[in-house]
């Protein structure tokens, strides 16, 4: 074998290799994601819905948990909450719509966004709609809710933003009571 069949074949196999290799590439690209959607992972399909206790929230006391990798808030709502966020007309909110993941699209009225019919329990995620920081809560605020600090966002007793940047309330998860205890998100 002459010096420039080796060369040639050296060539050849490089180009072989580069072509499999990149092959390969697309392949892997392309299957990937359909894979990740069909096989969650365990820790995925964990955190998919969660159940959590309130047993021990009192009224204008709230809990934050962790959901989806995301925070959730829980408030129990003193009589007074309700009543402020009641008398709110749809009308004078930046956001009209309840943005509540469990009935579609409807008026942002407090109603719409309380997960029982007495208002006292307020779901929501803790994910500030401008451009996701943490609000901080318990009455923070210039209308008692939540504030965010971040670019000063303020929100109301039923989550809704009132003033600052944010341009939707805080959204409000799937999730229903299975008891009188428990609240299951998801
Ligand atoms: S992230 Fe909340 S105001 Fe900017």
């Amino acid at each position: 074998m002459s010096h420039a069949d080796e060369t040639e074949g050296t060539r050849r196999d490089f180009i072989y290799y580069a072509t499999a290799g990149a092959g390969a590439i697309t392949a892997g690209a392309a299957i990937w994601p359909l894979i990740n959607q069909m096989n969650p992972t365990a820790d995925v399909q964990a955190l998919a819905s969660i159940e959590v206790s309130i047993s021990d929230l009192e009224p204008g006391t709230q809990i934050t948990v962790k959901w989806l990798g995301k925070p959730v808030f829980i408030r129990r709502r003193t009589q007074a909450e309700i009543n402020e966020a009641r008398k709110v007309e749809v009308g004078d909110l930046p956001d009209s719509d309840a943005r509540n993941n469990n009935i579609g699209t409807a008026d942002a009225t407090d109603k719409n966004r309380s997960l029982d019919e007495s208002g006292e329990w307020l779901v929501m995620m803790g994910v500030c709609t401008h451009l996701g920081c943490v609000p901080l809560g318990d009455g923070a605020g210039d209308f008692g809710g939540w504030f965010c600090p971040c670019h000063g966002s303020h929100y109301d007793t039923a989550g809704r933003i009132r003033k600052g940047p944010a341009p939707e309330n805080l959204p409000v998860p799937v999730s229903k009571f299975l008891n009188n205890n428990t609240i299951k998100l998801g």
